[in-house]
């Protein structure tokens, strides 16, 4: 199926007989193989009697010769279709596979956010990125490091035009007060000792329409006005995340924290936060130096971590 969509994906008309000649199957075969494509991956083909099938826009797929061309960081392997990339990441480590190694897909059919929500993951139109990394320095590598992940997306989304990209704690990246992308740590060995960590980043990139997204969302294209090439994003995350992991494993999470709480959109605000049934009100003193947040509650300083928190703005800030 995918091999018909390359041929379409440069958005020019191509007749139902070149594209039979170019698949080595009868014309009645690619029609039902474009059905399938609407179907299933719910892309739009126009189809106009005497001129052929062309897809209603062009498409970019993920191609691991052009990210490594740009920046060959780590193994990649693409998967067409997967249930989730953090998921199919979790299962290499488990047959062996020796990291650091780079999972991605062109659409999840369960793609996860924190606490179990989902994550909305359509067709080639946002990156859904899972990188592996060991950990054998024991605890003190784990610290801050999904704050670190944030400051990479963020630095690479700006890079690539959205200017106004910036963090939430604990890894949040907003435009404004609009998500355009989520990180979610996972974790898989003893973290005192030897383990492995997915870094599962999903950044929203060319989505247009959304409905089934919950929350206030943007995406790259929305923010910039054009479309972008995912494999231009990728090259641009590999070398971020290079940087950010490096410095954060020579010098610590406290090295970073003040450039962390620069880009942070809620310090000094009034927020809620969230740790299950219970709401403590308070306002945002900035992070310590192992990434946990610094509330300012009733006139104290208290500290919260933990991977059960969310923040709001409060609705009077
Ligand atoms: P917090 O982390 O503070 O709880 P959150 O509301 O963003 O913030 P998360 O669990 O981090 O919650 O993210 C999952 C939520 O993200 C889902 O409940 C859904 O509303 C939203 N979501 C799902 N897919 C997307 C997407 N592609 N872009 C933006 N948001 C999405
Ligand atoms: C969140 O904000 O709740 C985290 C969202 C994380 C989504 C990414 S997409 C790539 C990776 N695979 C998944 O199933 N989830 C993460």
């Amino acid at each position: 199926m995918l091999t018909l969509l390359n041929l379409l994906k440069d958005g020019r008309f191509h007749s139902g007989e070149a594209l039979g000649i170019a698949l080595g199957i009868s014309r009645s075969a690619v029609w039902k193989q474009l059905q399938h494509l609407e179907a299933e991956l719910g892309l739009s083909i126009n189809k106009v009697r005497g001129r052929g099938y062309q897809l209603a826009a062009p498409l970019t797929l993920l191609d691991p010769l052009k990210i490594g061309a740009l920046a060959a960081v780590w193994p990649i392997t693409v998967f067409d279709s997967i249930d989730s990339t953090n998921a199919e990441a979790l299962r290499a480590i488990n047959q062996g596979r020796a990291a650091p190694f780079l999972v991605l897909a062109e659409r999840q059919i369960s793609g996860r956010g924190r606490r179990g929500r989902k994550w909305v993951s359509p067709f080639a139109e946002n990156l859904y990125y899972s990188l592996v990394l060991r950990i054998d320095g024991g605890m003190r590598q784990l610290e801050g490091l999904s704050l670190v992940v944030g400051l990479a997306v963020m630095h690479a989304l700006r890079k690539l035009g959205v200017a106004g990209a910036g963090l939430k704690w604990p890894n949040d990246v907003l435009v404004g007060n609009k998500k355009i992308a989520g990180i979610l740590l996972e974790l898989v060995g003893d973290p005192a000792d030897v383990c492995h960590v997915v870094l599962g980043i999903g950044i929203n990139v060319n989505m247009q329409v959304a409905e089934a997204v919950g929350q206030q969302w943007t995406s790259i294209r929305l923010e910039t006005g054009k479309s972008c090439d995912r494999n231009v994003l990728v090259a641009e995350l590999n070398e971020q995340l290079r940087g950010y992991i490096q410095r954060h494993q020579v010098d610590g999470f406290s090295a970073l924290q003040e450039e962390w709480e620069k880009d942070h959109m809620w310090q000094g605000r009034p927020v809620s936060l969230i740790a299950g049934v219970s709401h403590i009100e308070g306002v945002v003193l900035g992070i310590d130096s192992q990434g946990a947040l610094r509330l300012k509650v009733d006139g104290v300083e208290k500290v919260f971590s933990g991977g059960e928190l969310s923040l709001r703005l409060r609705d009077d800030s």
